[in-house]
């Protein structure tokens, strides 16, 4: 636990783009371990996982519950409100408190900037559950579920259409690392942050810009969207006018190879950012998509913790 020792060492999974590629395969192989029989069970016994949730979640909070305790460890939930930090404890006190109890921490916040914060005051792994920018456990369980319908992502083509909100900032980063082909349609409006464009120009992965969702999914060999209000967001006319072209419907998907696959991190907004045609049918993976968040994240956690 919360050693002064440990800090300089400590596994934070905080985001890809600041990971190594070899961590992030090490991960999602553990977890297809885990998935298909051939891991060790119980290699988090008598650890502790504390789950801070600044905002809402079925799949995050369910997926690490369960799957620490598969891994013969356990959890504890706490929700914003009922800390002192909806009092006013700073995150950074917070950290070095948890530390002394537990094993690793879990944050779902708003600011990228609280989670940057908690790591670096904490003595254990931190692991970022959602930000606004970022959402990389997602990410990992969408290459998992890429990787079991269709092989290698690695060459490959995906398409986001919709807003460029903080998945789309993870599948950017995704990219970077995993070294596949992404293009992207969202209304300028609602474009990705330009600091992310450039770091992964930068970076020399293939990107492409468009406002036109037929163009970017052309010949891709998946296509990806999310809600078009996500929490924090103000819900509004606007939003719905401006990403009203985005659905993803037959029509787009039939422009996308002819195996194409269709993900979306869920919750849908069915007749909103896809059609319950889309999400219903044979090209669909969404629910091995959730079902993939359980063993990615025992990978990830059996890598920040094993
Ligand atoms: N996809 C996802 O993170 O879902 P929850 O908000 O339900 O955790
Ligand atoms: N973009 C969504 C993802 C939810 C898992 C949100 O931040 O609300």
């Amino acid at each position: 636990m919360g050693q002064i020792a440990r800090m300089t060492n400590i596994k934070h999974f905080l985001d890809i783009d600041i990971l190594e590629t070899a961590d992030l395969r090490q991960m999602i192989d553990l977890g297809l371990g885990f998935k298909n029989g051939n891991g060790e069970v119980l290699s988090l016994a008598g650890k502790t996982l504390a789950m801070i949730f600044e905002k809402p979640s079925t799949r995050t909070r369910v997926s690490f519950e369960v799957g620490m305790k598969q891994l013969g460890g356990k959890t504890i939930v706490l929700n914003h409100d009922d800390m002192q930090i909806g009092r006013g404890e700073t995150i950074a006190d917070t950290a070095r408190v948890l530390s002394r109890y537990v094993d690793a921490i879990m944050l779902r916040t708003n600011l990228p900037e609280k989670m940057e914060e908690l790591a670096s005051h904490a003595s254990v792994p931190v692991i970022n559950a959602l930000t606004d920018r970022s959402h990389p456990c997602q990410l990992m369980a969408d290459i998992m579920t890429f990787e079991e319908h269709r092989g290698s992502i690695e060459g490959r083509k995906i398409a986001w259409v919709g807003d460029g909100n903080n998945m789309a900032v993870t599948w950017l980063h995704a990219a970077m690392k995993f070294n596949f082909e992404l293009s992207l349609a969202c209304p300028a409006e609602l474009s990705i942050p330009r600091i992310e464009v450039q770091k992964a120009t930068a970076a020399g992965i293939k990107l492409t810009e468009t406002q036109d969702p037929l163009e970017a999914v052309a010949g891709a060999d998946c296509v990806v969207t999310d809600t078009w209000v996500s929490m924090g967001d103000k819900p509004g006319g606007w939003r719905q006018n401006l990403l009203e072209p985005y659905r993803v419907n037959e029509m787009i998907m039939g422009q996308a190879s002819s195996d194409a696959i269709f993900m979306h991190c869920l919750p849908a907004h069915r007749g909103e950012e896809v059609t319950s045609e889309v999400l219903e049918g044979i090209q669909s993976v969404v629910w091995d998509e959730a079902e993939n968040r359980l063993h990615a994240q025992k990978g990830i956690l059996v890598w920040c913790l094993g």
